[in-house]
């Protein structure tokens, strides 16, 4: 049996089973058996839900780069470890291997040593996904700063809301970025950014795109020549296992974003122990996962966990759509990709078109599909499973959070019996638990209730940065002694879990997630408005949409109101990105609320998604009168 590399259902159990019975041992010997360590730990876990304190691997040292590269530089350093296809399928994809990664990271490394970045300084990357991204990332992890990724679709308030969260000292990003057929100013955006952000003292710039762009004195410089002058190695700095590696924002229920912290040790060895059995990586196997590294998808499966196990991980610039629906399956026939990852939204998406685009390229060599970040459809399930896998290629619907660090619940390939829209089982290590409202464990098959973790494992994130009470009070305040997830979930016959959606008031969208505040903020912060409420409802491709119930200040408001939602929609544009704007948004001279005065979005929900037969109890409302007119005037 191998406790690391799982290959049949028998085994997975009992793997699981000793995960469950001796949790330290089963970490200890994977930690100590597939990783380099420049000091061994004195404790394998230390704990405490309650504060909440998490500490594993507590007094060794590593460095995690040494792990994803220098480690393969004897067995495997002209092998390709990124493969990096662009966004114009004309120009040429970029093979990089574990030697030029080794020298690219240790250029950057030194570059931002040279620019007076220490180690446990932040290091805001906000990079489209070009080398560049997955070698800053790596490079700070070399020297002990800690890397900031904001998603390069966000605008440049959430972007100066991020920087100055963790008081970045410097950005690193590219004149601009391709999107398709467009191209994005992303210098212009940092530089809008910047003007609130006075910790900020260097700007590191890549070129893309060949654009115009303004640098400023003193503070902005391209980052090539820096590279080019730079020594081709790099110490590593050794870390604690428990000294932070990053922090990745996602959004929350209330106004301002989350800074998750993840660390050196623990997430280093869960991550690569998921990624091999998750995606079943072999030696010589080419991985493509479609996210960007902006999200936590990317972190853990584009870099950190393949690279850990020495795989060749594709890092794609494009979108599914340009130059035409076809491209993911020309880009798997031209690399012979055997592990493909990506999201419903993308599945739905490609499910709309002619099937013609799947069937011009040649798709054997996949192996293992993947999908993550919402709940996936039965139809898209079997769209993906059957065109694309022609039934031969697992289906593995991988459960997680940016605050998981890494996948919890998901079917292992060839091991699990795969069903539609079922995240199956428990990765070992992962001790889940629905709790019913009253805060009681709901045990036993065919139930259904709020999902938890009970137990830590090595990737969770530890905190919150410069908010360790919101992170006990956002996951371990609902439940005694228990991390709660914020999703709903249910347990079939077989213990198989299906993952039902977030039960808090983030939506997500595309994949996205989204908190309803940080929208209801921003439309706010219109002058003609006075309140809003925003909520999801139902969308073939989208997963979920946005619905915003706007009241305007003035009654009969005499201005335009496509001209207003043009606006709102903009103000969202600028406060947090385009991925937020609203489909829909109605005007209303009231909202339902409770006695207390807080909205009853349950309600607005059932509107927005056509849902009105049964709208509930309204009668502890205290204006039940405003339900009707909602209704008469639903944009549905
Ligand atoms: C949702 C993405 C159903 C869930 C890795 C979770 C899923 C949130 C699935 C985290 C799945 C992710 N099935 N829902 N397979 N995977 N989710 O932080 O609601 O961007 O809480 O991490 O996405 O999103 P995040």
């Amino acid at each position: 049996m191998s406790n690391y590399h799982i290959k049949h259902l028998e085994e997975y159990f009992q793997v699981y089973r000793k995960s469950v019975r001796d949790p330290e041992t089963f970490w200890a010997e994977i930690a100590g058996e597939h990783f380099l360590w420049r000091k061994k730990w004195d404790t394998v876990l230390e704990w405490d839900f309650t504060k909440p304190e998490l500490k594993w691997f507590e007094g060794a040292e590593l460095n995690i780069t040494e792990n994803c590269i220098d480690r393969h530089l004897l067995t495997r350093g002209s092998q390709t470890a990124i493969l990096f296809e662009p966004n114009d399928p004309k120009e040429e994809a970029q093979h990089i291997t574990y030697e030029e990664l080794h020298e690219r990271v240790c250029r950057f490394a030194n570059v931002l040593k040279s620019k007076g970045v220490e180690k446990g300084d932040r290091v805001c990357i906000y990079l489209p996904m070009i080398p560049e991204l997955a070698v800053a990332v790596l490079a700070c992890a070399r020297i002990g700063a800690i890397h900031s990724v904001v998603f390069a679709g966000f605008s440049s308030t959430a972007l100066a809301t991020r920087i100055n969260d963790s008081d970045c000292k410097m950005v690193l990003t590219s004149d601009g970025s391709y999107r398709g057929a467009k191209t994005i100013d992303l210098k212009g955006i940092v530089d809008k950014a910047l003007e609130d952000c006075s910790g900020v003292e260097t700007v590191l710039v890549a070129k893309r795109i060949n654009s115009e762009i303004t640098m400023k004195d003193g503070r902005d410089e391209w980052l090539q020549p820096l590279l080019d002058a730079a020594e081709p190695r790099c110490t590593p700095e050794r870390m604690k296992a428990e000294d932070p590696l990053f922090i990745l924002y996602t959004s929350g229920s209330t106004g301002t974003p989350k800074g998750m912290v993840h660390t050196c040790g623990g997430y280093m060895v869960y991550t690569a122990y998921t990624f091999k059995n998750v995606f079943q990586y072999r030696e010589g196997d080419v991985y493509w996962c479609t996210a960007d590294i902006g999200w936590i998808t990317g972190h853990s499966y584009i870099v950190y966990g393949p690279l850990t196990n020495g795989a060749t991980t594709v890092m794609f610039e494009g979108v599914p759509s340009y130059p035409d629906f076809g491209r993911f399956w020309e880009v798997v026939e031209k690399h012979k990709v055997n592990q493909f990852y990506t999201a419903p939204t993308a599945i739905r998406a490609l499910a709309k078109e002619k099937l013609e685009f799947v069937e011009k390229y040649d798709l054997s060599s996949l192996k293992v599909l993947g999908t993550v970040g919402e709940p996936i459809n039965e139809e898209a399930w079997h769209w993906y499973n059957d065109n694309i896998g022609k039934g031969n290629s697992p289906v593995v619907d991988t459960w997680w959070q940016t605050e998981t660090g890494g996948i919890m619940i998901s079917p292992i390939p060839f091991a699990t019996p795969t069903i539609p829209t079922f995240a199956t089982l428990p990765l070992p290590g992962i001790q889940p638990a629905l709790m019913d409202e009253k805060g009681e464990e709901i045990k036993g098959n065919l139930v259904s209730g709020r999902l938890c973790i009970k137990y830590p494992w090595p990737s969770m994130a530890r905190t919150i940065w410069g908010n360790h009470q919101r992170y006990k009070d956002t996951y371990f305040s609902a439940f005694e002694n228990k991390y709660f997830t914020g999703d709903g979930a249910l347990r079939d016959a077989t213990g198989y879990y299906r993952i039902t959606g977030r039960v808090d008031d983030v939506i997500i969208v595309s994949g996205h997630n989204l908190g309803t505040a940080p929208i209801e903020d921003a439309i706010n912060e219109h002058p003609a408005v006075a309140e809003s409420a925003i909520v999801g409802y139902p969308h073939e491709v989208k997963g979920n949409a946005l619905y915003g119930y706007v009241i305007l200040k003035e009654v009969g408001e005499s201005r335009d109101h496509d001209n207003l939602r043009k606006e709102i929609n903009q103000l969202i544009s600028e406060r947090i990105g385009p991925i937020a704007k609203l489909d829909k948004i109605q005007f209303t001279s009231g909202l339902p609320k409770t006695r207390s005065g807080k909205i009853m979005r349950r309600i607005l929900r059932k509107i927005a998604s056509k849902d009105t037969d049964n709208l509930g109890d309204t009668s502890t409302l205290l204006n039940p009168e405003v339900v009707q007119e909602v209704m008469d005037n639903a944009l549905v």
